[in-house]
């Protein structure tokens, strides 16, 4: 579908279809339902009854039985997909192609080449697409930005992540089905590595890293990561440690820490600090929800290319986590483009 026709087809809202009735799915409808211009007009399940109970649950108009009926609807602008990480390439492409713009949960999809792939269909079809990775819409991801650029911590030395929780998994939960994409290092190394990727302002350039498997999945990993100009990262996540969704990101003269950068806690204001050497330490909080601003800017008509490349990026580090555990743990290099 051409751009023009895409707009006739456009309301003046843009109208997303659900594609999915995860977990998640729960808390994103009510966002996409909250945020200015955007309406949620149908929702599609593998099984009619699914989506049914859900399109009650969501107050969504349309319950649709199948992915590929939802992508044909004329009442469908763009698409939130919320299916196990294995099917985000396929289900996002698709929906490219009909002239659909994309929202994919995270990870955007298994490989880097598989993440280009989802890139390339929505240039050709037309259409913008973001994977749905929420903290980097935040105000305060603005300030770490600047405070990192501006040299307020000095020259960056380290950068650390920990992202994990603890939670007994259901047996069929996609998270313990490797064929399904599931594992840690998918599920929490997309935050670490993009967390990387965000401070460091740059790619790292090899990698060493150690998984723990459980279950036939990978449960903890811990990665060292080299970048350019001396800067060393550690990243650890897992499913077997408390809720941690943390950074450090250390500099010469100050560092910055924040405890729940994934997403704020809820009920407690959304806050980092600056710790500098003599042991001041300067807190800030900031307003915002970040996935409707994440949503308003998917609809909105700035250029998406920054979020696009980062989520291309963190799939490149993804890739070298796993050609280094492929390897014992070796270091290997981080390919830095692809093509
Ligand atoms: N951004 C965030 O903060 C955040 C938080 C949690 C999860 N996520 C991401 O969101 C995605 C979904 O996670 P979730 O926890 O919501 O998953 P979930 O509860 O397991 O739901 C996944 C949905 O996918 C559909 N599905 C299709 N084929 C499936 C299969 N073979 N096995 C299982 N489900 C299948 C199912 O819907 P139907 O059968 O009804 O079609 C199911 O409800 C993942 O990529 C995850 O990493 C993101």
């Amino acid at each position: 579908m051409s751009n023009q026709s895409l707009q006739a087809k456009q309301s003046s809202k843009t109208r997303f279809g659900v594609i999915g009735t995860g977990r998640i799915t729960r808390r994103l409808v009510a966002d996409l339902q909250s945020t200015d211009n955007v309406t949620v007009t149908a929702i599609a399940s593998r099984a009619r009854d699914r989506a049914s109970w859900y399109a009650n649950q969501y107050g969504i108009a349309n319950a649709v039985e199948g992915y590929e009926a939802l992508l044909q609807r004329e009442d469908v602008d763009a698409v939130y997909i919320s299916l196990p990480p294995s099917m985000h390439a396929e289900w996002a492409i698709a929906a490219a192609e009909s002239g659909l713009h994309v929202l994919c949960e995270k990870p955007l999809a298994l490989t880097a080449d598989q993440a280009v792939s989802i890139d390339v269909a929505c240039r050709s079809g037309g259409v913008r697409w973001l994977d749905a990775t929420g903290w980097l819409h935040h105000p305060r991801t603005e300030s770490f930005r600047d405070w990192i650029r501006s040299g307020r911590l000095g020259d960056i030395g380290h950068i650390s992540a920990a992202v994990s929780f603890y939670q007994p998994f259901q047996s069929d939960d996609h998270r313990l089905d490797a064929s399904l994409g599931g594992g840690c290092i998918l599920d929490l190394g997309w935050y670490a590595c993009g967390l990387v990727r965000f401070a460091s302002l740059g790619m790292p350039l090899e990698v060493s890293a150690d998984v723990v498997i459980r279950e036939n999945v990978p449960q903890r990993l811990t990665a060292m990561l080299w970048l350019g100009s001396g800067v060393t990262a550690t990243i650890s996540c897992g499913y077997d440690t408390a809720t941690r969704k943390w950074f450090e990101v250390a500099g010469s003269a100050a560092s910055l820490i924040c405890d729940d950068f994934t997403r704020p806690w809820p009920e407690r204001a959304t806050r980092c600090w600056i710790h500098d050497a003599s042991g001041l330490v300067e807190g800030h909080e900031f307003e915002g929800c970040q996935e409707r601003l994440m949503i308003a800017r998917l609809v909105g008509e700035q250029a998406l290319t920054e979020w696009q490349q980062n989520a291309i990026d963190t799939h490149l580090i993804l890739d070298a986590i796993t050609q280094s555990l492929d390897s014992g743990g070796a270091r290997v290099p981080v390919r830095q483009t692809i093509g």
